[in-house]
């Protein structure tokens, strides 16, 4: 609310114009004064003034009549009995009989009701026995007491003075008016009144500073419970929230990140590497993106392939092969990642080349690619966290202990593990967790040890062995911002809003 700067003046004017320090103005008598609603003037005037010591508010809490909205209608017209009994007269007047039917077509519903009751209560109708007919009462002293009343508590801002206490209890009864407390204010002289009739000054400047204007100058005092503004800029994504706590959880646990910036992938570190046959289904287009330009990648060094070939072929390091003709053409097809272990097959291969085999811990987060039917929970593209660890003499054991301890990092501590199958794990483990909200078991991730038909040709020594798990990144931030449908997290029809308001994620405890 707003008002205008001649109000403000005059207001200031009034307050400049009290004598002593302990006089003072009061809000009803001034927003009467200035021709505006007391909250009109609260809200628009006083407060603002207030913060700027122009004047000092002392509130008071009174009781008054507030009006209803039907008390309103009377006070601006006519009570409903005097609505009624004016209308009975008109006919009568007009030398009829005042048939019920006849007057209904003549007021509103509310008014006809509560007019009829009134009238006959006061006795300044009746109905007539034999014809049913309104009659109007001789002796009736008919005055519009009641919304003269309500005038009057309007024109006194809800102060009764004058007004007998059994009409206030008929008000009252008839919930035309009722008694509300109510906030005014004292106005008394603030102490940087006159500086508020001068332009304030919000800030100190160095021309002031020079000039010796400071001293002069009146500045505006410090509203210090405004609030600021808030801050824009860069927001992070839902998802890079989670991702930041996965990480974190990663890094506790001494594991290194994986460079995972290549969506496009050649099938051979997608699939074949991997020990995945070219006939697999998950080969397909159907399941696959496939690049047309390029559309194939570079071969990795001719003796690794070659092993590779003859792993899926004849097999090897105690398997019988896939035996049929692998092709080098459909490993060097490009694709988009299906997931993120076509990273980690390409890091065990690098691995495999170091000189002296040395332990490793490796995770990576990153975004991974299908050829979905997109619904509620699957999307085209979406993001993978994996890890996995390389080591000697590493058992079952140890991949489900790890996997406790990392889920466990979240306050998943309820494990089941389900016999699955991989091409390239053996065993292969589903991870399932007994989520405490649903009261009931959830699939949260897929693991096994890595196979020896894919790490061996890599060159991975014989008695080192490589555990790893994966799981996706949308479904433990969904469940975590209570997200139901996938496109509401990731993708064009994201809410900006929700991204920006988001609350930070703690995934550990
Ligand atoms: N790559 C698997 C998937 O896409 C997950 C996985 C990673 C399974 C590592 C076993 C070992 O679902």
């Amino acid at each position: 609310m707003s008002t205008d700067v001649s109000t403000e003046e005059a207001l200031l004017r009034s307050v400049e114009e009290l004598g002593n320090a302990s006089d003072f103005l009061d809000s009803p008598s001034v927003a009467r004064k200035l021709g505006i609603g007391h909250a009109a003037l609260v809200d628009g005037l006083l407060k603002s003034l207030n913060a700027k010591l122009a004047i000092r508010l002392e509130p008071v809490t009174h009781n008054r009549w507030e009006i209803s909205a039907e008390g309103i209608t009377y006070a601006d017209t006519t009570s409903p009995e005097v609505a009624f009994y004016n209308t009975v007269k008109e006919i009568v007047d007009a030398g009829q009989l005042c048939m019920p039917d006849q007057i209904e077509k003549k007021l509103a519903k509310q008014v006809l009701a509560r007019g009829k009751q009134q009238a006959l209560r006061r006795k300044w109708i009746a109905i007539d026995k034999g014809t049913k007919a309104f009659l109007l009462n001789d002796d009736a002293q008919v005055v519009d007491d009641v919304a003269d009343a309500l005038r009057t508590l309007r024109d006194q801002d809800g102060a009764p003075d004058g007004l007998p206490s059994d009409m206030l209890k008929t008000l009252k009864s008839r919930k035309l008016a009722s008694l509300k407390p109510f906030k005014t204010f004292k106005i008394f002289e603030g102490e940087r009144l006159a500086d508020a009739r001068k332009e304030q000054a919000t800030e100190l400047t160095k021309d002031m500073l020079e000039s010796g204007q400071w001293k002069s100058v009146a500045f505006k005092p410090y509203n210090f419970n405004a609030e600021g503004k808030p801050t824009s800029g860069g927001y992070l994504h839902t998802l890079l929230k989670v991702r930041e706590q996965f990480r974190l959880i990663f890094l506790e646990m001494g594991f290194e990140e994986m460079p995972t910036n290549n969506y496009v992938e050649s099938s051979f570190w997608n699939f074949d590497a991997l020990f995945q046959p070219q006939q697999h289904p998950a080969r397909d287009e159907h399941d696959t993106f496939f690049l047309s330009d390029p559309e194939y990648a570079n071969v990795p060094d001719r003796d690794y392939l070659e092993k590779v070939r003859r792993v899926h072929e004849e097999g090897g390091f105690g398997s019988r092969g896939y035996r049929y003709d692998w092709s080098e053409e459909e490993a060097r097809k490009n694709i988009l990642r299906t997931h993120t272990t076509a990273v980690s097959s390409r890091m065990l291969y690098l691995l495999a080349q170091e000189k002296e085999f040395k332990p490793k811990k490796y995770f990576s987060i990153d975004r991974v690619f299908r050829n979905e039917t997109l619904d509620a929970t699957h999307l085209a593209e979406f993001h993978q966290i994996e890890g996995l660890v390389a080591d000697r003499n590493l058992s079952l054991g140890h991949l489900k202990g790890i996997i406790h301890e990392f889920f466990k990092k979240m306050g998943m501590s309820k494990l089941r593990f389900k016999p699955t199958h991989n091409p390239y794990t053996t065993p292969s483990l589903e991870i399932h967790s007994y989520h405490e909200g649903l009261k009931k078991w959830v699939e949260v991730g897929n693991s096994g040890v890595f196979r020896p038909e894919m790490i061996r040709p890599m060159g991975i020594p014989e008695d080192v062995t490589v555990i790893a798990w994966g799981l996706s990144l949308e479904r433990p931030t969904m469940i975590r911002y209570g997200v139901r449908n996938i496109r509401d997290l990731f993708g064009h029809k994201v809410d900006l809003k929700a991204i920006q308001t988001n609350p930070i994620c703690r995934l550990t405890f």
